[in-house]
């Protein structure tokens, strides 16, 4: 089955990078292979009007209310945004965020027209203790278990041991696990869902990830604030 490849910038806390609005900008979309860009919540609007695929960091949700500092759903379709991150580690991390918010957030995003990413993966001591396969299945069943139509939804494999810090997964290990992903997937019917890479993507290693069999493409953090670097991720990609 082929499935359109999605190489994903997540910008963080970052500014936009140089040229990112340029008309040759790497980050526009372009035929064979979706692009989507991740800037914080005060620049979807400038990357909406410049006409780059825009995602939120995250949403909420609840559609409106008394919840400082958030944003929904709606406000981010409102906004011109079409994907959401959901679930990124970061943000399981710093805000606690847990599987059921997790899965609450993916099902409003689907609801409300948005494209979810949600992103799963293992720590380094789940890792070593032999759990990166059970770690996934439980980050994974709430979604698979519900009655959410997943007709679009991405997953994105992200081990946490492998994020910011140049320490990427080997091909075999990734290759490993999008195949434990893929058969979870499979088993519920969802063959089209596509399953992408990310941990310390870089124009080194970008071409041994993009061309493993169950890789639909990748989730790039600090190499995509480097408008060449992302360029040469996107030439990666297998033709
Ligand atoms: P890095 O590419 O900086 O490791 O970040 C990965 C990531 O968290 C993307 O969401």
């Amino acid at each position: 089955m082929k499935r359109t490849p999605l190489i994903a910038a997540n910008w963080k806390m970052n500014a936009p990078p140089p040229g990112w609005d340029a008309e040759d900008s790497p980050y526009r979309n372009r035929d064979g292979v979706d692009i989507v860009v991740f800037p914080t919540f005060l620049d979807v609007h400038t990357c909406v009007e410049h006409f780059l695929v825009t995602g939120g960091q995250y949403g909420r949700a609840e559609e409106k209310g008394a919840m400082t500092g958030d944003v929904s759903m709606q406000l981010l379709a409102n906004h011109g945004c079409t994907y959401v991150l959901c679930g990124h580690s970061e943000r399981r991390i710093h805000h606690a965020e847990h599987d059921g918010m997790i899965a609450a957030q993916v099902q409003a995003a689907i609801q409300t027209g948005l494209h979810p990413i949600l992103c799963i993966g293992e720590t380094a001591d789940e890792r070593e203790m032999g759990q990166a396969t059970d770690v996934i299945q439980k980050q994974l069943s709430a979604i698979l278990q519900s009655s959410i139509n997943l007709s679009s939804l991405t997953i994105a494999y992200e081990p946490v041991w492998a994020i910011g810090n140049g320490q990427t997964a080997q091909p075999q290990d990734i290759q490993e696990m999008h195949t434990a992903i893929r058969a979870l997937l499979s088993e519920q019917g969802h063959e089209n869902v596509r399953i992408i890479y990310g941990g310390s993507v870089k124009p080194e290693n970008a071409s041994a990830i993009l061309s493993l069999p169950d890789v639909d493409g990748a989730l790039v953090g600090a190499s995509s604030l480097d408008p060449s670097a992302f360029r040469k991720i996107l030439d990666s990609l297998p033709i």
